[in-house]
């Protein structure tokens, strides 16, 4: 298990280090529920200005729950993976019908609307809300198994499941949002995926059980193919 304390130190970073993005400025619920959908198969710098763009022309559940189909399908052009954008207009009338136009501030009701899974959920939930729930993506994972030295495959649900343990257990009440972002910052600039992790500069070296044998590159373990 990870030390406690941690989420309090990775915070300290993060007041420091954390990347100013467009999506970061004013976390509304609606803010943070369209970025993360874009943010889940598109890199950073290309979906800023697609955000941008879709903010100008559709402000609000109300405005994307109207939409025409070709105007959504023209704001998207580009992302790919365009169900994601689909999803979205069919969560918005969910929204608008089932929850009176308000995104709601519960994680179950949210993993509810339609695209929303428990990635999407907790990251909504913590972000938006300050509700204490864990964000697991590709880099919450992959930080997780390095400091714990995580011998599992990374793919498996037990070792998601554990992670979530671990996040949920470390992870700041007062700052749960903030906490869930500076583990993507941290996994996009020092715990990086490929190549070797730039350990000198990470608020958790001293905790790192894959740093302390020289392992980090061993993790996370990947299923061979
Ligand atoms: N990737 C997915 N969600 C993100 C966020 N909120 N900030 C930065 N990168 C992200």
């Amino acid at each position: 298990v990870a030390p406690t304390g941690i989420g309090e130190v990775l915070l300290d970073w993060y007041d420091y280090n954390a990347r100013i993005l467009p999506w970061r400025s004013e976390p509304t619920p609606y803010h943070v529920w369209i970025s993360e959908i874009m943010l889940q198969q598109t890199r950073v710098e290309a979906v800023k200005k697609y955000y941008d763009r879709w903010m100008e022309v559709l402000p609000d559940v109300k405005a994307l729950s109207e939409v025409p189909d070709e105007e959504l399908m023209k704001l998207w052009e580009g992302l790919g993976y365009y169900n994601r954008a689909r999803n979205l207009k069919v969560a918005a009338l969910q929204v608008m019908q089932e929850f009176d136009g308000e995104i709601p501030a519960d994680y179950s009701k949210l993993l509810s609307l339609k695209g929303v899974g428990e990635y999407t959920a907790g990251a909504i939930a913590s972000i938006a809300f300050g509700i204490p729930e864990p964000a697991v993506d590709g880099n919450a994972l992959r930080i997780f198994s390095r400091i714990l030295a995580e011998d599992g495959e990374i793919n498996k649900a037990s070792v998601k499941k554990k992670t979530s343990q671990e996040v949920r257990r470390v992870l700041p009440k007062e700052r749960p949002g903030d906490f869930n972002q500076a583990l993507m910052d941290l996994g996009s600039s020092i715990c990086i995926p490929n190549g070797e992790p730039f350990c000198e500069n990470c608020p958790w070296e001293s905790i790192c059980q894959a740093h302390k044998y020289g392992r980090e590159t061993d993790f996370p373990v990947k299923a061979k193919k």
